[in-house]
């Protein structure tokens, strides 16, 4: 997709060095980072210079080409694939991703092992590329069949990034909306901000804002009186890790707009790619949900009167505060499932149905 009218990837390999676009400066500074070691990359995926749950999967693919670049050693690359996994424990397509390529590696020898694990990385990108477009071609009958029968601009919520920003291109929620651009079809969002890292305010919009798609940022605890007056016609949201009965777990406060979406009949989409499934964990108890550090809602980064970057405490100094960064939106509150392969039931017999399992 486009930043300043020039194509970019999100993520991309070059000369041994991982290339990222560094999301915490967005949308205010784009910088592109070097990734040289696996320390780097660990670093990159913790702070959310990478976020976005295919994205930080495929990071973690070219961790273990880093790793392997670092030192081409069996035990260093076990240790490296564990610190991977573990670096950020919600989203399942990192473990997705470190063990695809483990497995690729397996009882390769050390002399052909970096080459098989750029390629197989480089695959990652590509196979979730093809997914995600194929994930909007998708999800554009969807919309498509909104506009012929309202003639009239589709308004669509959605919730945190699930953008090309968060995979490698086209993104998963956005996809649809990319497409239904393209197709000339009028849409227009309206981008949650997503406290507390306002990956809506801050990626979403910015995203739109480049692909030349209207967009307007609401807090977060507006959508439902929206919902309400009938000024949403359909939500799309993402997932960091999808179960096989169709629970959901996303992005913090995808749970309430689901509610908001059931009570005013307002069709709750949720886009993904097949690496985002979690064919094993049956109860959604078990997803280990992220915590992370409270200064993220205590404090907020901006621009000063100067155009700097900087970060302001917003709370009471004394104030605790608590940073659940996902929650479940249980199947039942999704409308359906949109995938590369089709648009299923949030359910195990859609899920099975469409992917043979
Ligand atoms: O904490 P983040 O920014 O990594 O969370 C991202 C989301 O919740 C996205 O909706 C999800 O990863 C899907 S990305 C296509």
């Amino acid at each position: 997709m486009k930043i300043d009218g020039k194509e970019y990837r999100t993520i991309w390999f070059e000369n041994n060095v991982v290339k990222i676009i560094d999301q915490t400066k967005l949308p205010h500074q784009f910088i592109i980072k070097n990734l040289k070691t696996i320390k780097d990359t660990i670093n990159a995926i913790k702070t959310m210079e990478v976020r976005g749950a295919p994205l930080i999967g495929a990071t973690a693919a070219y961790g273990i080409v880093l790793a392997i670049i670092e030192n081409n050693d069996q035990s260093f690359l076990k240790q490296s694939a564990k610190d991977l996994i573990n670096s950020r424990p919600t989203a399942i397509n990192l473990k997705w991703a470190v063990d695809r390529m483990l497995k690729k590696l397996s009882g390769v020898s050390s002399d052909k092992n970096l080459d098989i694990a750029i390629n197989e990385a480089n695959e990652i990108c590509e196979e979730d590329i093809n997914f995600c477009e194929n994930i909007g071609l998708n999800g554009l009958k969807i919309i498509e069949k909104i506009y012929n029968k309202k003639k009239d601009a589709v308004n669509i919520l959605t919730h945190c990034n699930a953008g090309w920003l968060a995979t490698i291109n086209w993104g998963t929620a956005t996809s649809p909306i990319y497409h239904a651009n393209k197709k000339g079809i009028p849409v227009h969002i309206w981008v949650d901000e997503t406290r507390p890292r306002n990956q809506g305010a801050n990626l979403t919009s910015y995203e739109l804002n480049e692909e030349g798609i209207k967009n307007t940022i609401i807090a977060d605890n507006t959508g439902g009186i929206l919902m309400q007056r009938g000024e949403v016609d359909l939500c799309i949201v993402g997932t960091d890790r999808t179960l096989s009965n169709g629970d959901v777990c996303n992005k913090i406060g995808t749970y309430l707009k689901a509610l908001a979406a059931h009570d005013n009949k307002v069709p709750f989409y949720v886009a993904l790619p097949s690496s985002t499934i979690d064919w094993n964990i049956k109860d959604y108890k078990e997803i280990p949900i992220e915590e992370r550090n409270s200064e993220e809602l205590s404090h907020m980064e901006g621009l000063d009167e100067n155009g700097n970057l900087k970060k302001i405490q917003v709370y009471p100094q004394k104030s605790k505060a608590m940073n659940l960064a996902f929650d479940v939106t249980p199947a039942k509150y999704v409308t359906a499932l949109i995938t590369e392969k089709g648009v299923c039931d949030a359910s195990s017999s859609g899920l099975k149905k469409l992917f043979n399992k």
